[in-house]
């Protein structure tokens, strides 16, 4: 029996237990009023008497004792301090007790432990102040019991894999001052009773599947400071109850489904930082306080209804960065007023009702890094003061009613990544100062009156990738220069004026995509590249008169295009040709040293000595006839059913040839055409490469060139790919944080070691996240190290100049010579894909090559909304590692090769852990990419 609880005792409730966040401060003045009054634990607290609470020690250490032994087998060794009959007695791994005998703490946070929830039974727990089992993997619903625990300040559940619905029993924990249900599977409604909860300061509920409406008890907890509500399914409207939180820092209600109106009196009480509620159905106006809502620094409102006019309804705010209120119905001008947010970083408008012209004082918000106005009715020029915004990396104004010419201070814009201007009214020339925004990667001025003919400094943008200037007045012929965009990959020229041919230098966008020249009155042959070869007729007809490889179109009587091309392919290209005459049964195999198992690997420098034969460990010694026929054999002959994966240059198969000998062997097919390095120099390479030992690398035991089958033999890893593992749900959940950091530390490591330890040294070629094979430990290990030069020494395929499309370096678009930055970048790429479970192909092509390839456009984006979902949010130690990888990352990708760190660096930087300087969940890209490496 407990015969009073703790809140009986108010001396003790009031001086230890309210301020729980510090919970040691609460056991050291436990332990001073116990000095002072040494009488007290027996004759005060009635609630615990000495000889009954040694039998609930012993109770509650045998109910921790079952609940671990449910635990799994990798949770249960994590515990291993809980052991013998008094839970308070010795150090058990995150228990706390207070008086003798009394568990008040569990605090298991952070340790990546696995079972349910429900197997705790927590009644033989009375007395916890707090609970914190956040960052695990427990499962199963929150059980009713829990409301047992009447003594509860803190709980804290947060990133764990919890579904069914939150129990009504909640209502009871009358002293809860911190709920914390964030991160998990959660269902069903929020329960009414969650509203008897007077004394809740923070209330996080975000990030579960909850439904129904937000109960209007909710409004009873006038303490909150923290409300997060985002990314459920919450519908109905919000309560105006909600009007009586008035301590409100943080409100979320983003990603819901509610409708109705927001609540007018959010920031009454003028603590309102952070107010998100974008995407919802919401409508009517923009709440009354927010005007003058000064405290303001996130507001994200857009996607809604929300109406209102915006010339009034809002104020000045001083500490605001970002403002989102796109895709709603404001109507108004914009305020000059805007101009008084100093700190103001991104400013999105957008798809509202807006009319008037920009004024002028928006010039003055000199840290602004997006603006974005575009599908409005606004009119007037561009003013020129915009070009004071020097840090603009997205201007967005299409869509509006603007005309004018296009400032020259657009020159000066030289962090401007993305440009679109397209369906205005804008007349006279393109600017050649243009030419001076050299980071842009998208520019967009179709639909204009644009006149004039294009600056020849338009071909100084290098990292040009998308370029519309469709349907002006453009004119002239086309300059030379515009062939040096070898990154563009979108072309759009259609429905102008120009004439002439089209200049030679076209030859060299190999990189593009898609072209668009009809409706012009351009004439001679078209160059002969794949982004015409592949062009419909529709994007070349109506002009003058074209002729060449597009379909539909008469063939050129003079072969120029053609020559031309074959003799640049002459230039560019150093072909040796291997002579695999089909008659010759060639079989140059394997440098085969098979290391058996167990056999410790040890660095070695890589050199040309020929291996020894001597080696005790030589299984194969060279007798390559009979591996080849056991590999073939093993495979039969290649059967699919062998098949494990698909390498850059080959798919690869498992081959069995005895229960411990298992190889991986990648079948090769760019042979056919005869084309490869010569043999001697693949021989010598492939023994330099074999002769490698780290372990990180992927051991190559050597090849076989057939004219039938040749292959690559390597060692056999038993997860596969990083790739194949991401991809799949379940496997990526086994990757946990601490695993993944890993991985990412083996890649560095091995990198390093090739770049930096290795004589001569290796460049990869071709990074990506299917090169990056684990083992059962789920150690890295790097495969096909210098493959992509052995086998691809034909640069005139563009997309295999080196690497794969999505982790290839920008500099490689325009300069073919690779080094060791590209390999750099192909990090970066991965580490992005290893924390967010996918390659971060849209954060990479939203922003382009600006300064950072990521990130720029995206700086917007909170840190933990791109990570991985399937994963519970990182915390403590694994959030500051993920930190550091992000930040590595983001300089990896910087598109300035020699602004990326070396491999050396980063395998030095990469296991330093910085403590976070803002909570994790505030944290954006853009943030971590200012540090760069
Ligand atoms: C959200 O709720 C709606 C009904 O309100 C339901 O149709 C939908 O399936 C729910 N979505 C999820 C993801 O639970
Ligand atoms: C918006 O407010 C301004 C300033 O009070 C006013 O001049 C304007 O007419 C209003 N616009 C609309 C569309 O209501
Ligand atoms: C090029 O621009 C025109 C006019 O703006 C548009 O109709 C056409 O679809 C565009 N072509 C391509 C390939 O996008």
């Amino acid at each position: 029996m407990v015969p009073s609880s703790l809140k009986d005792e108010p001396q003790c409730h009031k001086a230890v237990f309210l301020k729980l966040f510090n919970f040691s401060l609460g056991v050291m003045i436990i332990g001073m009023v116990l000095t002072l009054f040494p009488g007290f634990a027996s004759t005060a607290t009635p609630g615990f008497p000495l000889e009954a609470e040694n039998g609930n020690a012993e109770k509650a250490a045998e109910t921790l004792l079952k609940w671990k032994s449910t635990l799994d087998n990798q949770s249960r060794p994590l515990l291993s301090s809980w052991q013998g009959e008094n839970a308070c007695s010795s150090n058990w791994t995150g228990i706390t007790c207070d008086l003798p005998g009394v568990v008040t703490s569990l605090n298991l946070s952070n340790m990546g432990l696995r079972g349910m929830l429900g197997a705790l039974n927590f009644t033989a727990l009375p007395h916890l102040v707090s609970l914190d089992l956040s960052n695990n993997s427990f499962r199963g619903p929150v059980p009713q019991e829990v409301g047992k625990l009447r003594s509860l300040i803190r709980l804290n559940l947060y990133g764990n894999n919890l579904n069914g619905f939150i129990p009504t029993s909640i209502g009871n924990l009358s002293n809860l001052e911190n709920l914390c249900l964030a991160a998990n599977g959660l269902s069903g409604p929020i329960p009414q009773e969650v509203g008897d909860l007077r004394g809740l300061t923070i209330l996080a509920l975000s990030r579960n599947s909850l439904n129904g409406s937000i109960p209007t008890s909710v409004g009873n907890l006038v303490n909150l400071t923290v409300l997060l509500l985002h990314f459920n399914n919450l519908s109905g409207f919000v309560p105006r109850e909600l009007n009586n939180l008035t301590r409100l820092v943080q409100f979320t209600l983003a990603q819901n489904e509610l409708t109705g109106k927001l609540p007018e009196n959010v920031c009454l009480g003028g603590s309102l930082e952070v107010f998100t509620a974008f995407d919802n159905r919401l409508n009517g106006p923009i709440p009354k306080s927010l005007r003058n809502c000064s405290s303001l620094v996130r507001v994200w409102l857009q996607g809604n209804r929300l109406s209102g006019n915006i010339t009034e309804d809002f104020g000045v705010y001083p500490k605001l960065k970002f403002i989102d209120l796109s895709l709603n119905r404001l109507s108004g001008k914009l305020s000059w007023t805007w101009g008084l947010c100093s700190s103001l970083e991104s400013l999105r408008v957008s798809q509202n009702v807006i009319f008037g012209e920009i004024p002028p004082m928006i010039g003055n918000m000199t840290q602004l890094r997006v603006l974005d106005l575009s599908s409005n009715y606004i009119t007037g020029g561009i003013p020129h003061e915009l070009g004071r915004l020097f840090l603009l990396i997205e201007l967005s104004l299409y869509g509006n009613n603007i005309s004018g010419d296009i400032p020259l201070e657009i020159g000066l814009f030289s962090s401007l990544a993305k440009l679109n201007l397209a369906s205005n009214s804008l007349s006279g020339p393109i600017p050649a100062q243009l030419g001076q925004c050299r980071k842009l990667w998208y520019l967009n001025l179709s639909r204009n009156v644009i006149q004039g003919s294009i600056p020849s400094e338009v071909g100084n943008i290098q990292f040009l990738q998308i370029l519309d200037l469709s349907s002006n007045f453009l004119e002239g012929k086309l300059a030379q220069d515009l062939g040096k965009l070898t990154a563009l990959a979108d072309l759009n020229l259609s429905h102008n004026g120009f004439f002439g041919s089209i200049p030679h230098s076209f030859y060299d966008m190999l990189g593009l995509v898609s072209v668009d020249i009809s409706y012009n009155d351009l004439e001679g042959p078209l160059p002969d590249i794949k982004a015409f070869r592949m062009a419909p007729y529709a994007a070349i007809q109506n002009n003058k008169d074209v002729c060449g490889v597009v379909a539909g179109l008469r063939a050129c009587t003079s072969s120029s295009s053609k020559k031309t091309n074959r003799e640049r392919g002459k230039k560019l290209v150093v072909r040796i040709t291997l002579s695999v005459t089909s008659t010759s049964f060639l079989i140059v195999v394997l440098v085969g040293i098979v290391l058996l198992a167990g056999k410790r690997c040890k660095n070695k420098k890589c050199n040309l000595t020929e291996l020894s034969t001597g080696d005790p460990f030589v299984v194969w010694s060279y007798d390559g006839k009979l591996v080849y026929r056991l590999i073939v054999e093993a495979t039969e002959a290649f059967h699919p059913k062998y098949r494990i994966g698909e390498g850059g240059f080959g798919a690869v198969y498992k081959a069995e040839l005895s229960p411990d000998r298992v190889l991986a062997v990648k079948k090769l097919h760019s042979l056919e055409d005869g084309e490869v390095v010569g043999v001697t120099s693949l021989q010598r390479e492939v023994k330099c490469l074999a002769n490698i030992c780290h372990r990180n690398i992927v051991k190559l035991y050597g090849y076989c060139l057939h004219p039938k089958h040749s292959f690559l033999v390597y060692e056999f890893l038993e997860r596969g790919s990083l790739r194949r593992i991401l991809k799949d749900d379940e496997a990526a959940m086994e990757l946990h944080w601490v695993r993944r950091v890993d991985v990412l530390k083996g890649v560095a490591n091995a990198l390093s070691y090739m770049h930096h330890d290795c004589f001569p040294s290796w460049i990869h070629r071709d990074m990506t996240s299917n090169n990056v094979l684990l083992d059962a430990d789920y150690e890295a290990h790097v495969s096909d190290f210098g493959i992509a030069r052995l086998l691809k020494p034909d640069s005139s395929n563009w997309t295999s100049l080196a690497g794969t499309l999505g982790y290839i370096a920008p500099e490689l678009a325009y300069l073919p010579v690779v080094t060791e930055k590209c390999d750099v970048y192909g990090f970066g790429v991965i580490a992005m894909e290893v924390i967010m479970g996918k390659h971060p192909g849209d954060l990479i092509s939203i922003s382009g090559p600006s300064s950072s390839s990521l990130a720029k456009i995206g700086s917007d984006f909170l840190l933990q909304d791109v990570l991985d979902r399937r994963l519970s949010p990182p915390m403590g130690r694994d959030a500051e590692d993920v930190v550091s990888i992000a930040k590595l990352a983001l300089g990896c990708l910087q598109v300035d090769p020699r602004r990326r760190p070396s491999m050396k660096g980063v395998s030095l930087l990469l296991p330093v852990q910085v403590p976070l300087a803002k909570p994790f969940s505030e944290i954006t890209l853009g943030e971590l990419n200012s540090f760069g490496c």
